[in-house]
This record gives C-alpha cells, sequence and structure tokens, in this order.
C-alpha cells in the first residue's frame, strides 16, 4: 500500500487512499468501556447512532475536540480503529505512509500529539499537511504556485481562514465556533421557542435538511413539562432565521484576515475567488454571506466534506508540499 490520507476532524474522519479514493468517512464518535479505553466497541456511525443510549459501563467519546486532540490514549485507540476498518489488510503488510491533515492553527504541541497518536496507532511514516492547504489540493488548486488563494474552511468544531500561495501561509485565522455550534443554536431555539427538547441528531438534520424554499420541516422533540412526544413544524425561513446571527459571528471573524493580506495577495483573491469547504460550506445562504463579508466571489468545493482527505492523499504524490507547508 502506498500510504493514506487522513482527516481527522471534529465530527468527520476521512480516509483516501491513491488507488482507491475515499475508503472511509464516518462521524467521529467512538463506543469504549468506562474503564478502559484502549479498546473500542464501536466506531463511527454505529458509535453515534447509540448517542444518548449508552448501556452502564459504556461511555461515548468524540477523540477530537476543535479540530485537535485533547485525549492521546482515545485519540490512539480510535485511529488504531480506524485504521482496521479502512485498511483490513494492513496488519498483513508492511506499515503504511500517512499524511494527517492538521489545523493550519495547530500548535506545536497539538502537530506533535498527532504524530505521536498516527505512529502508535501503527502507521510508519506520518507528514501533517495544513487542512486548508489539503482542501485546496482536493480541489485541484495547486498551493505551490505564485498567486495567492484563500480558502474558508467551516468544519463541525472550527472555522478558519488561510491564505496561502508558493508553499507558505499568508494569514490565517480560525475561531471554535462552527457546524456543531449552530447545531446547538437550534437546539436550544426549540427548547426555548418551541418548548421541545431533541437529541443533536433531531437538531443536526433540521439544520442540514431544512429546506430553503419556505417548505416545512416536522420536528419531534419532547415537552419538558408532560414528558410526552410532540411534533412541531418549523419553515425553512425561520430555521435561516435563527442561525443567521451565529453564521454571521463565524463571517465577520473570519474576514477580518483580509486586514492581514498583503495588497498584491488581495488582487489575485480578488480575481479568483475564494474557495468554501467543510461541512458547513453547505449551509443555506453561506456562499452569499462570505460574498457580502470578504467582498469577493465564492467557490464552493464539489466536496466540502471529503476534500481535505482527498488533498492529504494527493500529498502522498507530492511530498514537496508537506515539506513546504510543515514550517
Ligand atoms: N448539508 C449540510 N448543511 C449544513 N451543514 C452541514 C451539512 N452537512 C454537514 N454539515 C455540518 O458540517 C459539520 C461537519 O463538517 P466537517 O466534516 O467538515 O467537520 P470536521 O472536519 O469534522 O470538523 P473540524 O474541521 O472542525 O475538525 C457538522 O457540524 C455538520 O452538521
Ligand atoms: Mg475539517
Amino acid at each position: 500500500m502506498r500510504g493514506l490520507g487522513i482527516d481527522l476532524g471534529t465530527a468527520n474522519t476521512v480516509v483516501g487512499t491513491p488507488d482507491s479514493g475515499v475508503v472511509l468517512n464516518e462521524p467521529s464518535f467512538m463506543l469504549v468501556k468506562t474503564k478502559d479505553a484502549r479498546h473500542a466497541l464501536a466506531i463511527g456511525a454505529d458509535a453515534r447512532n447509540l448517542l444518548g443510549r449508552t448501556p452502564v459501563g459504556v461511555s461515548s467519546v468524540r477523540p477530537v475536540h476543535d479540530g485537535v486532540i485533547v485525549d492521546l490514549e482515545s485519540a490512539r485507540t480510535f485511529v488504531a480503529a480506524v485504521l482496521d476498518q479502512a485498511a483490513p489488510h494492513r496488519r498483513f503488510s508492511p506499515r503504511a505512509n500517512a499524511v494527517m491533515a492538521v489545523p493550519a492553527g495547530a500548535t506545536p504541541l497539538e502537530r506533535r500529539a498527532l504524530l505521536e497518536v498516527g505512529h502508535e496507532a501503527g502507521l510508519r511514516k506520518v507528514g501533517l499537511v495544513p487542512e486548508p492547504i489539503a482542501g485546496a489540493l482536493g480541489c485541484g488548486v495547486n498551493p505551490m504556485e505564485p498567486r495567492a488563494h484563500l480558502v474558508v474552511d467551516i468544519g463541525g468544531g472550527t472555522s478558519e481562514v488561510t491564505a496561502f500561495c508558493f508553499g507558505g501561509i499568508l494569514t490565517n485565522r480560525s475561531c471554535r465556533l462552527a457546524g456543531d455550534h449552530l447545531t446547538d443554536v437550534l437546539r436550544q431555539y426549540l427548547r426555548t421557542e418551541h418548548k421541545i427538547v431533541v437529541g443533536d441528531l433531531t437538531a443536526e438534520h433540521a439544520k442540514i435538511g431544512g429546506p430553503d424554499d419556505g417548505d416545512s420541516l416536522v420536528v419531534e422533540g419532547i415537552d419538558p413539562v408532560t414528558g410526552h412526544a410532540r411534533l412541531v413544524t418549523l419553515d425553512g425561513e425561520e430555521i435561516a432565521d435563527v442561525l443567521r446571527p451565529a453564521i454571521t459571528e463565524i463571517v465577520q471573524t473570519l474576514a477580518t484576515c483580509l486586514e492581514d493580506l498583503p495588497a498584491q495577495a488581495v488582487g489575485d483573491v480578488m480575481a479568483e475567488g475564494l474557495l468554501a469547504t467543510g461541512g458547513g460550506a453547505m449551509l443555506r445562504g453561506l456562499p452569499q454571506l462570505l460574498e457580502e463579508h470578504f467582498g469577493v466571489g465564492v467557490k464552493v468545493a464539489e466536496n466540502p466534506l471529503t476534500c481535505v482527505a482527498e488533498g492529504a492523499t494527493a500529498c502522498l504524490d507530492h511530498p514537496e508540499v508537506v515539506a513546504a507547508y510543515s514550517s
């Protein structure tokens, strides 16, 4: 095996190989015995589907917080289980090399934690590439060319904007508000305004599945007063209104990066527009909002959820990208 490209995200983990493309795309969730995080009982969708109904003695773990690893042991268990699932024959072949994506704003300690986890989970040589660089590469943009590019990534835990050219980062801003925060905003709104309690999955479904043409969406939750299930009808416009302030806050924070951009780079970005990646890039109305605050055209990645892993996979054949952006 030539190697693996890995995007270990707060919300989703995606793994690709040069020969087969994306071979694993699963929520970053894991079930472990509460007293022993060294063995995964389930990972991905199987683990997430049990959210809110885990038996006694079993814990649901999210190994990545805000784009970075906080607990080495559970992250190692998770990555090892991901590798087993993505490349089941790897145990019988020489250990695989990998390129792992890391937030552009990660600290040296956070980068080291990711390398350590990769090695301990059974990988041989591990290279790191900044997520926006991988995302751009996964969308066919060459991060080594002298023209500047701007990528906005709205993931589950973090939102990040990065300008880069010629193997170096020009500017980077990030905030720890992203898609999962928006899900939370909608959940709270349903509780305070419609007096129903819903789980994360229902709230996320309403956020993603809400129609954009004013059609209505039925959400089922529990009335905390009576304890009975109740249905609430929301329309697309109401969902958009609830989410707008939080999305605007994210976009405003990111747009401040323009202040740091050298004039020539602004010209490049003006001419080419920005590239939006991450699951949040699919939010209704987001391209318009980005356009308004950044003042440039917006292109949403064709595969916003997998382009980072695809770019990390492409880096296996482009070690010069990893070398240039690793310092
Ligand atoms: N169609 C959609 N519309 C809006 N939001 C979506 C859509 N699909 C997924 N999302 C949201 O995108 C987020 C996950 O995106 P992504 O997989 O890019 O994050 P991640 O890479 O795991 O997180 P991070 O980069 O912050 O570590 C979730 O909050 C999810 O609810
Ligand atoms: Mg991401």
